[in-house]
């Protein structure tokens, strides 16, 4: 038996080599981390619930217009994904107040933005991920204007569709974070994984949070509101 190469292994998943040089596994974690890798924890079934999640949503994205990296979904926890330079700016889209944004501009949590806003971060653990402008990934070489302007577009499409998907299932998608990967011949796709640690989402009703934000504060009912997430779109899909 042949073990494949460990690549990189991070906060969520691990990603391994195969013998296609442009497809790479990855492979998900239960391990949860908040607040920048401070708080850490495990979170039962995570890995299979997000693996699985993201590649239902992924393929959705990918028969509505959007690439992505997604290959195969091989096991509950195991794809292969097209190999990518992953670009070094995580692209948030927000519909509602929550999070940072409400603690940085002082909106209170549950207010609903009139239009869907894009922020870009530097994906840097050392420096916390800090907000930039397109001037900061302009002059730090992290992408060209054109991309930076393809990157917004994709990530207003993504939101659009995923409103719509989610919308379906009773869930109110709150905000959620995108990165993107460069391939082999330049084209950027949609890459990493979308999931309830990406995701706030609420329940349209109730309004009660099904996603990290029960880990982060300490909510309870954490694996329950990642299976509830999953079965509702597994339910519609
Ligand atoms: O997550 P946090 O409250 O620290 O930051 P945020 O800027 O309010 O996050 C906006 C959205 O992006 C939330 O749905 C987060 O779960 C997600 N996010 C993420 O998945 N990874 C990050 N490194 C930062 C945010």
């Amino acid at each position: 038996m042949t073990v494949d190469t460990l690549l990189y292994e991070g906060k969520a998943k691990k990603v391994y080599a195969t013998d296609d040089a442009e497809v790479v596994k990855v492979s998900y974690k239960d391990d949860a981390t908040a607040f920048n890798g401070v708080k850490r924890g495990q979170i039962a079934g995570k890995g299979a619930v997000n693996n699985q999640m993201s590649n239902l949503l992924f393929t959705y994205l990918e028969a509505n217009g959007v690439n992505t990296h997604l290959v195969e979904q091989l096991s509950e926890r195991e794809t292969l994904v097209k190999k990518v330079q992953i670009v070094p700016i995580e692209v948030v889209v927000r519909n509602i107040a929550a999070g940072t944004f409400s603690k940085r501009l002082g909106v209170m949590e549950g207010v609903d933005l009139p239009h869907p806003i894009v922020e870009f971060y530097l994906k840097n653990d050392e420096l916390g991920d800090p907000l930039i402008t397109d001037d900061h990934a302009l002059v730090l070489g992290l992408a060209t204007s054109s991309e930076l302007a393809a990157l917004r577009e994709q990530a207003l499409t993504v939101n659009r569709l995923l409103q719509a998907k989610f919308a379906a299932c009773q869930l109110i998608l709150v905000d959620f974070k995108l990165e993107f990967g460069k391939q082999s011949d330049g084209a950027i796709v949609l890459a990493d994984e979308i999931s309830p640690d990406t995701c706030r989402l609420w329940d349209s009703e109730t309004r009660k949070k099904l996603d990290k934000d029960r880990f982060r504060q300490d909510l309870g009912d954490v694996e329950d509101a990642y299976q509830e997430v999953f079965a509702r779109l597994t339910a519609i899909s």
